[in-house]
């Protein structure tokens, strides 16, 4: 692992070409795996509800509410001002009637600036990884969901299917190139394949979620196993 790695400098720097290097590095399937997140948070979502998504980069996910559940309150935090200034531009641009509805804010997954029980729904897409320590951020996404209350969660892995793990572990060696090129900082590319090698993915994030006080954890994977959605609710 690189060390001393800032990750939020890093990102700052890379927010410009972040999207774009996101479509050559996956084929453009990002976006159907985080509209996989969007519908399931859609469903879970009561009437007027409040959602917040932690790691919210440039917008995408409260993008793709909106076209679902333009009548929620939908709320995005994140550490880089760099991402959140992308998501800003994206918003006027594609949400300008729905600017009264989304409220975007700077802020840590580890230290949440929101009231205990303030949020029918938390999303995080390919944030938790980033978090360090991440049980620290999910305390914060518990403490935060109301009673009941659910959590999505998104994130590359390594592959469960042994195949497709091959494949993966030669493709993973080729991603700091590509994510370098397009956006001229190649460490943030290499600390992204080295986290996901690291980070416990499938039933060992599970256990992570009942390990601090979630229920009804459980996860599906996407793309042939090399992204996993999982799904927690806390306690009534
Ligand atoms: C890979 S991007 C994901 C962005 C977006 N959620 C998406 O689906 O494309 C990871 C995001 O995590 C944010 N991040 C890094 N450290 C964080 C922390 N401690 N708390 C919350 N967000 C963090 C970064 O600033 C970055 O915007």
């Amino acid at each position: 692992m690189q060390k001393n790695y800032n990750v939020v400098a890093g990102f700052n720097i890379i927010a410009p070409a972040y999207d774009l290097a996101n479509d050559a590095m996956t084929f453009g399937l990002h976006r159907l795996w985080r509209t996989s997140l969007c519908k399931l948070a859609a469903k879970l979502l009561p009437a007027r509800g409040s959602l917040l998504d932690v790691a919210t980069g440039t917008g995408d996910v409260i993008l793709g509410l909106l076209k679902h559940r333009g009548d929620c309150h939908l709320v995005g935090v994140d550490p880089s001002e760099g991402m959140l200034q992308v998501a800003r531009d994206k918003f006027a641009k594609k949400a300008a009637l729905h600017q009264g509805s989304i409220d975007i804010r700077s802020g840590d997954a580890r230290n949440l600036p929101f009231p205990d029980n303030s949020f029918d729904v938390v999303t995080i897409s390919w944030g938790i990884r980033n978090v360090n320590p991440f049980q620290d951020g999910l305390r914060e996404m518990l403490r935060v969901l109301k009673p009941g209350g659910s959590l999505l969660v998104l994130e590359s892995g390594k592959p469960e299917l042994k195949p497709i793990g091959a494949a993966y572990k030669y493709y993973s060696k080729l991603l700091p190139f590509i994510g370098g090129r397009i956006s001229g900082f190649m460490p943030a590319y290499k600390y992204y394949t080295e986290t996901v090698e690291s980070f416990p993915a499938g039933a060992q994030f599970v256990a992570e979620l009942f390990e601090v006080g979630f229920i009804k954890g459980q996860y599906k994977t996407l793309g042939g196993s090399i992204v996993y959605l999982y799904s927690a609710q806390k306690p009534h």
